[in-house]
């Protein structure tokens, strides 16, 4: 039986310096043998959002020690890895290089194939890593920075079916956070206000919905928020705890009901091509949330299908991700050399339209 493939990966391409060390067995099964996350929340906290440059900086300093940290808690040294894989895009720019050349050097130095990993493939192939999930399945990303549909048919060939047109709603929950007085981050605050709150007081516009197809839409919610929000500040010259958990609770409700339309579009699409038992996974911070999780859970189940939603700790950015997918691309045949570039949009699906829009957490490609 051959041994398994073991491989270093590293993450920094927005504020979590990120390296984890991953094994895959030939039949399949991985094992996260270390996982190491370094966030930056403090450092950018009084800005109101990343900073590139200042994250661009303390990637540089944090990411060989996070290396150090995740071979000593794998207990793997560099002579023992099979390949080092590190997120070549998209994302903040700066952070993309000081990753690229960290593995860069560690490759050249410990004479190892290197892989340049789509930060987007990191996450898409998540379920694989968690769940041994087949391909092909569905994947719905949803965080502070990404928002798309992608059907994954391998570890290099993705479609997306849509995706946002401008806010990702994890940004959509932050700027609606800010515009009540809620601290950073801002969707777990939201969603606990929202508990208290009348979903029905606010009847907040459901966007994109009369339109066909997967793509969303939500920075137009965030500024019907701040209308009604206005509005009871003139009144009543100041917000309630209740105005604001009812405000909550309808922008959440408006969410839901917008992600969870647009998946079952997106599974319909799936179905056409793939007839079997649909498998719908989740990846990004906004999965999190107990209202959104339910009404997806509710949606895929009404459709025969397998609800596939990682640890939350795998959900978000890490390392484990990009070790796993730089396997399977090392499994395949695939591997890069020095002329690795960093890259700010990196489409997963060359053959889509390009988006629009970049959110604070940079280009959602
Ligand atoms: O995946 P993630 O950790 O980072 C990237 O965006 O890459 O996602 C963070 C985002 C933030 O915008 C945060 O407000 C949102 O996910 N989030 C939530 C919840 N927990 C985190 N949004 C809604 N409800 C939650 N419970
Ligand atoms: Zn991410």
């Amino acid at each position: 039986m051959s041994r398994p493939l073991i491989i270093l990966g590293l993450e920094s391409s927005c504020d979590d310096t990120a390296a984890a060390v991953v094994s895959l067995e030939r039949a399949g099964k991985a094992e996260i043998l270390s996982s190491v996350v370094q966030g930056q929340t403090a450092l950018h906290a009084r800005f109101g959002g990343v900073v590139p440059e200042i994250a661009a900086r303390a990637h540089a300093e944090k990411l060989d020690l996070c290396v150090r940290e995740a071979l000593e808690q794998a207990g793997i040294p560099l002579a023992r890895l099979d390949a080092v894989a590190v997120t070549a895009g998209p994302g903040l720019i700066g952070g993309v290089i000081a990753g690229v050349m960290c593995a860069k050097g560690i490759a050249a130095g410990a004479g190892l194939p290197l892989i340049g990993v789509n930060h987007l493939a990191g996450h898409a192939l998540t379920p694989r890593l968690t769940d041994q999930v087949e391909y092909p399945y569905l994947m719905l990303l949803v965080s502070g920075g990404h928002c798309q549909f992608l059907i994954v048919n391998g570890a290099d060939d993705f479609l997306r079916l849509g995706g946002t047109i401008d806010d990702a709603p994890g940004e959509a929950f932050d700027k609606v956070a800010r515009l009540l007085g809620l601290p950073q981050p801002g969707g777990p605050q939201v969603e606990q206000a929202a508990r208290g709150g009348d979903a029905a007081r606010f009847r907040f516009p459901r966007p994109l919905l009369d339109r066909p197809g997967c793509d969303l839409s939500f920075s137009g919610l965030k500024t019907a928020l701040l209308r009604s929000r206005d509005a009871i500040i003139r009144e009543k010259s100041g917000l309630t705890r209740q105005d604001r958990a009812d405000l909550c609770a309808g922008f959440q409700s408006a969410v839901c009901d917008v992600l969870t339309e647009k998946t079952r579009r997106a599974l319909i699409a799936y179905l056409a091509r793939n007839p079997a038992c649909p498998v719908l996974a989740v990846a990004g911070g906004v999965a999190a949330n107990a209202v959104i999780r339910a009404g997806l859970e509710t949606v895929v189940a009404d459709m025969g299908g397998r609800f596939v939603a990682p640890p939350l700790a795998l959900c978000t950015d890490n390392a484990a991700m990009i070790a796993y997918a730089g396997a399977e691309r090392l499994a395949l045949g695939h591997r890069d050399d020095m002329t690795l570039a960093a890259r700010p949009r990196w489409p997963l699906d060359q053959t889509s339209p390009v988006m629009l829009g970049s959110g604070k957490k940079g280009a959602k490609a």
